[in-house]
């Protein structure tokens, strides 16, 4: 038995609660919304809070990557935040001789990620590193993860980045791809209000919910599904499946 916390939501002590916009003078308000120190600071609460599915998704994130890391390879979590999937990674790899790479270009979060990382007994290899991964060399890549971040990515790069993705994973590779959706149809009006209701079943106001959503409007550019697969394709993946969806976040698994 070890008393260090394996997973950042055993390690909840070193983060706090998100209350960026309980205030209507809160610091984040005159502007849009970034992944700066003052996000950092309260990221898993309120990613685990807004996120309907997270935990799930983190964790299945660790059992996919068991499945299809192979020896010799490396694994990337982009958009790494806080390193909640490249810790799961770790500890889901059972190939030999694997190297993790947890890559985002918040330097806030990336220095978090290191406490995280230094709390951490697993016995892969992992490399942090403050970069944008938009310009970032993927090689020998077995499994990719990129969680909650396209969706923050200018619609003109998203081609650009899943291509290089693609060129960078090994055949037979896997890129695992989560994404706030949105629909085409009535069925936006009905998936608004369930996550509604589940922000509102976490705690949060009518005041924060407004004043969050006024932040990142703009800088969360949700797409829908049927945008997803045809770019994944197009990017060179060969088999896309959805393997999870709660409410509108949806992860989907493409193998190369
Ligand atoms: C919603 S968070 C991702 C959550 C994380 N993947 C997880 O599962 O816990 C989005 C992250 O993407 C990062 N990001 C956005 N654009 C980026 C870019 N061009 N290069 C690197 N990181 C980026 C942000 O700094 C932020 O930490």
């Amino acid at each position: 038995m070890t008393d260090k916390p394996s997973s950042l939501s055993d390690s909840a002590s070193l983060s706090s609660t998100d209350d960026i916009y309980a205030n209507s003078a809160g610091e984040q308000l005159s502007g849009q919304f970034t992944f700066d120190s003052a996000v950092a600071r309260v990221f898993p609460d309120m990613i685990k809070r807004s996120v309907p599915g997270y935990a799930e998704t983190v964790a299945m994130s660790g059992v996919i990557a068991g499945e299809y890391a192979r020896d010799n390879t490396n694994l990337y979590d982009l958009g790494c935040s806080l390193g909640a999937v490249t810790l799961a990674m770790r500890h889901g790899v059972k190939a030999k001789n694997c190297k993790i790479l947890g890559v985002d270009n918040s330097t806030a979060m990336i220095e978090q990620a290191g406490h995280y990382l230094a709390l951490d007994e697993g016995g892969v290899d992992v490399e942090l590193s403050c970069a944008d991964i938009t310009k970032l060399n993927i090689e020998n890549a077995s499994v990719v993860a990129l969680n909650y971040v396209l969706q923050f990515i200018s619609k003109e790069q998203r081609l650009n980045l899943l291509s290089n993705i693609a060129q960078g994973l090994n055949t037979g590779g896997a890129l695992i791809l989560s994404e706030k959706i949105c629909f085409s149809d009535d069925e936006q009006a009905l998936q608004d209000k369930l996550h509604l209701d589940f922000k509102r079943a976490n705690g949060y106001s009518e005041l924060e919910i407004a004043q969050k959503r006024s932040a990142i409007e703009n800088v969360l550019v949700p797409e829908t599904e049927a945008d997803h697969m045809a770019r994944l394709k197009e990017a060179g993946f060969s088999r896309v499946i959805r393997w999870y969806q709660c409410f509108n976040f949806v992860s989907y698994l493409a193998i190369k």
